[in-house]
């Protein structure tokens, strides 16, 4: 799957994050070694370190369904309700998370920002 195609899916998946708290919504897309696609948005709560991390949205989703192995995931966050600006990059949390799961060598991390540049 392209890297578009990739970051087109968290883009969808964005618009289901549901942060009263920050009003930063973001949206993230997980590809599989098999190919399969898990998409996650951020989930907070009035507890705030109970928040879900898009990222771990969609990881969580996976290997809630059997999924464990990783290629790539898409991330792209910016205040709710508009476009995002600015790339946006996995918090500490997060990264423990992929560090469980993924190949630091060969997983990738992809981000967009609003003039569309990827950055891998
Ligand atoms: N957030 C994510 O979902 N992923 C990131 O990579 C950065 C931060 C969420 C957590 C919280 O709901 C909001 O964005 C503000 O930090």
């Amino acid at each position: 799957m392209e890297n578009r195609e990739l970051v087109m899916e968290a883009l969808k998946a964005r618009k289901q994050a549901y942060c009263p708290y920050s009003g930063f919504a973001v949206g993230a897309a997980l590809l599989c070694a098999d190919g399969r696609v898990f998409t996650g948005c951020n989930i907070e709560n009035a507890a705030y370190p109970a928040t879900n991390c898009a990222e771990r949205t969609a990881i969580f989703k996976a290997v809630s369904e059997g999924k464990t192995e990783f290629r790539a995931i898409a991330i792209v966050g910016g205040p709710k309700g508009k476009e995002p600006e600015n790339f946006c990059a996995p918090c500490g949390v997060c990264r423990q998370v992929m560090a469980e799961f993924c190949d630091p060598e060969t997983f990738r991390i992809i981000l967009m920002n609003g003039a569309g540049e990827i950055r891998e």
